[in-house]
């Protein structure tokens, strides 16, 4: 039996999952237009004014200082919503089918807000998991900023060429089970959509999985920025608990061995950046995409040039703590 084939019988024996799933209490969920496999989860304003309120009393600061307090307003937000969203959240991120969320707070919409966003976003994040160390800013997440002209060392903030769709964390030796991308500010913007592409709508996933180089190490080194000393090496590929290929991915930081390789990364990378089944969506201010980064890949479209262009962003990476897409834990 293909890879394919299992992982479609592993969808049809999937079906019943949702232990716990009561009605939600406090927000809505529904597929997303641009995806069936995207869910659209809308915070009430009234859920999120009180979580606000509730947290006052702890800066930005405190979460970075203390990590236990992240689950602390992670708590908070789930009482608000009488239980009903933690399990939502890990049953979607979990769930090969489906794997990623768009997050939309009502009324966390302004730049002003952009603390109050990270503190909504930690407490999301941190019913399904724990938040990595990001090397890049020294913190448990990172703000940072696209402008119209760019004079880093890699495509993050580069605003006039399309960021290639990749997987996080594949240059480090943390797990990265998750990726959270919210959009704090946006001005004179015109593009730059986020880009996603689920594994099993790419059409030419099994043959590149079934390639000889497909379960074979290469070599991942990061530029400086990233704050990264040592090289990491594992394949492209790998196969989730349940057999199905996984992937672990980015053109800008593989190094090739020899002209094999380098070719064939080269084709794999002109297969995603083609496939019919890359979706491209607007990620509105106070926002945020969160998904499974082991089949989900990512990416960004370009944006049109102008002088005062500027977004800000915000991500955050992790670790489940709901349950596992891979395997077996490294470390
Ligand atoms: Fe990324």
């Amino acid at each position: 039996m293909s890879i394919l084939a299992s992982a479609q019988l592993q969808d049809r024996d999937d079906q019943t999952t949702a232990p716990g799933a009561r009605d939600p209490r406090g927000f809505t969920l529904v597929p997303s237009t641009s995806s069936e496999r995207l869910q659209e989860l809308r915070v009430e304003r009234s859920v999120v004014a009180a979580f606000l309120d509730a947290c006052a009393e702890w800066p930005i600061q405190a979460l970075e200082y203390k990590s236990m307090l992240r689950f602390r307003v992670a708590g908070i937000l789930d009482e608000l919503c009488e239980g009903t969203l933690r399990p939502r959240l890990a049953n979607i991120l979990l769930d090969r089918r489906q794997g990623a969320l768009q997050v939309v707070p009502e009324g966390l919409d302004r730049v002003e807000q952009a603390e109050d966003m990270v503190k909504f976003a930690t407490a999301v994040a941190h019913l399904i998991g724990r938040s990595n160390f990001d090397a890049m800013s020294g913190q448990y997440y990172a703000r940072f900023v696209v402008e119209n002209v760019d004079t880093s060392d890699s495509y993050l903030r580069a605003p006039h060429r399309v960021m290639e769709l990749h997987n996080d964390g594949t240059f480090v030796e943390q797990v990265t089970d998750y990726v959270l991308m919210m959009k704090i500010d946006e001005q004179h913007m015109e593009g730059g959509n986020s880009r996603l592409l689920h594994l099993d709508d790419w059409h030419e996933l099994e043959r590149f999985c079934r390639h000889p180089l497909a379960f074979s190490e290469m070599r991942w080194s990061a530029p400086p920025s990233k704050n990264v000393v040592r090289d990491v090496f594992h394949p492209v590929f790998d196969v989730d608990r349940d057999g199905r290929p996984v992937m672990a991915y980015i053109d800008q930081f593989v190094q090739p061995r020899d002209l094999e390789e380098g070719n064939w990364l080269c084709e794999l990378s002109d297969s995603l950046e083609s496939s019919d089944g890359v979706i491209s969506l607007p990620n509105p201010v106070g926002s945020f995409l969160l998904i499974n980064n082991h089949f989900w890949l990512h990416g960004r479209d370009k944006f049109k040039a102008h002088p005062q262009l500027r977004r800000e962003l915000m991500r955050q990476r992790g670790v489940f703590t709901c349950g596992s897409t891979l395997r077996a834990r490294q470390g």
